[in-house]
């Protein structure tokens, strides 16, 4: 059947508003990835779990493929629609369910994003721990296709730790209520941690139960800066074991210009690389043994400046320079990896990643940030005005496999937060062996005998 002739018998066959004009195919058929033209058949926008069974059935029916759409915030092109398939967008399934004070328990839809989330936590002196700064636009559903980590994994973990309960329905159609909420459920395999981070691939996530915690005490920043990296363990070995931390970062000198760009305030210090701490401290007695570790680091010349946090505004403050790096570079066509190695070999990791950078790129502006404290380095490499676009794309992904040797060397993996989705997926081999593809494989045609959902996703189809 040629697209208009599917799209008619669609429209025919469910119930839910499906669009197909020109802006809107444009918008659902990408995420924030610059590499793939978006190119969806027609984009449909549910409002219940019955409408998605329909959609998927129609899609068996037809062997259309489905690509789920959250906030589109994706950075593997995970939410791209490149290939005609039929978009399903989660923006209409944005209502709160359920909440339960003692249970600690916040049932939603999968539409509602990571911020509304918050928001109703904080309201009920709550707090929803994972934090990322596409929260504004990022949905739970994406979030759990996506298993997301954030600025506090450190302290709180991966979306995985919050989810208690999913309602879905599965590549095949069937309508899965998995966990129910519980926290105690010793009953065989724990079939929702599969669709946690599956990436859209076995199944639509429709409900999530999330579970809620207490709010963080009173915390500071201390924004450090230091001409060598390698001191980054010693740091956050000495913070760690005085302090309970919500936080520990790195960002290289090379974001500071390009940070200054969206942020109000100038950026304070100069060094080659910054450290940020986000620390637990709610006593005057606290306060001090900070200032005295800070100082003991200062007179034994390990940093070279530093920033600690006066008040809320200042906290605020320096946590945006942090968090507006993905911003400020977003007006630049930028290639992105997201690796990680364990905490303790992040100072010899990032020496040996910057020499193949260093190598490779001596032209190119590379800024390197991330979670450190988890082990998890971001590398954004900007693409320079004189090249075009696929020149650009081809050395980064010539250079991608000397980065994932490095990677795969230490043990480490492909993408530690952002997942596989189109970008990442030549390169799955350098993590995952090929029976654990293998075995993955197997399971999608469990959840999926028809390959209908994101097909060519994670691993190709
Ligand atoms: P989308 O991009 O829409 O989709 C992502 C994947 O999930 C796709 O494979 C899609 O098919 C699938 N999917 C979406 N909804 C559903 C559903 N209901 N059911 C089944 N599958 C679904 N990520 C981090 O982990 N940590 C960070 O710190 C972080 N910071 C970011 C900062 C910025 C400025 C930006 C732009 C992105 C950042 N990200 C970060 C990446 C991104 O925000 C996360 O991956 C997020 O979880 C994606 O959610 P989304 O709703 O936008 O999903
Ligand atoms: C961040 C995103 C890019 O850490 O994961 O800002
Ligand atoms: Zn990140």
């Amino acid at each position: 059947m040629d697209g208009p002739s599917l799209i008619r018998e669609l429209k025919k066959s469910v119930t839910c508003t499906v669009t197909d004009d020109e802006t809107t195919l444009e918008s659902y058929g990408t995420d924030w990835t610059s590499e793939y033209i978006p190119n969806p058949l027609a984009i449909v926008f549910p409002e219940s779990i019955d409408d998605i069974r329909e959609i998927i059935i129609f899609a068996n029916k037809q062997n259309i493929p489905l690509v789920p759409s959250g906030g589109r915030t994706g950075l593997s092109g995970g939410a791209v629609a490149s290939s005609s398939e039929l978009v399903v967008s989660l923006d209409r399934m944005n209502k709160i369910i359920d909440f339960n004070e003692t249970d600690r328990l916040l049932t939603v839809e999968a539409g509602v994003t990571t911020q509304e989330i918050q928001d109703f936590a904080s309201e009920h002196n709550l707090y929803y721990p994972i934090d990322l700064s596409s929260k504004g636009s990022s949905q739970i559903g994406g979030n759990i296709a996506t298993n997301a980590g954030g600025l506090h994994v450190i302290r709180y973990g991966l979306t995985r730790n919050w989810i208690k309960g999913l309602r879905l329905v599965t590549g095949n159609a069937d309508i899965l209520d998995l966990n129910r909420g519980l926290t105690k459920n010793a009953t065989g395999y724990d079939l929702k941690d599969l669709f946690i981070g599956s990436e859209g691939t076995l199944g639509i996530i429709c409900e999530a139960t999330v579970e809620l915690t207490e709010k963080p005490k009173d915390s500071l920043i201390l924004l450090l800066s230091v001409s060598d990296i390698s001191v980054s363990g010693e740091i956050l070995k000495s913070f760690r074991n005085s302090f309970v931390l919500n936080a520990f970062e790195f960002f290289t000198d090379s974001a500071v210009k390009h940070i200054d760009t969206i942020s109000k305030t100038k950026f304070p210090i100069k060094n080659s690389y910054y450290l940020l701490i986000d620390i637990e401290c709610t006593t005057e007695d606290e306060l001090l043994k900070v200032e005295s570790l800070y100082n003991d680091f200062n007179n034994r010349a390990i940093i070279s400046d530093g920033v600690i946090s006066q008040n809320a505004k200042q906290y605020k403050e320096l946590w945006s320079f942090r968090e507006n790096i993905t911003e400020s570079i977003s007006v630049y066509l930028t290639y992105k990896n997201d690796i990680s190695v364990k905490p303790s070999q992040i100072p010899l990791f990032i020496k040996d990643i910057e020499t193949i950078l260093t190598r490779d790129y001596p032209d190119f502006d590379t800024i390197l940030f991330g979670h450190i404290g988890d082990g998890n380095i971001h590398i954004s490499i900007l693409k320079p005005h004189e090249f075009d676009k696929a020149e650009f794309l081809n050395i980064c992904k010539e250079v991608n496999n000397h980065i994932y040797r490095t990677v795969a060397s230490y043990g480490g993996s492909i993408s530690a937060e952002h997942g596989v989705g189109m970008i990442k997926r030549p390169y799955l081999m350098y993590t995952r062996t090929s029976k654990e593809i293998e075995l993955m494989k197997d399971i999608k045609s469990v959840f999926d005998k028809n390959n209908i959902l994101n097909p060519g996703k994670i691993f190709p189809s």
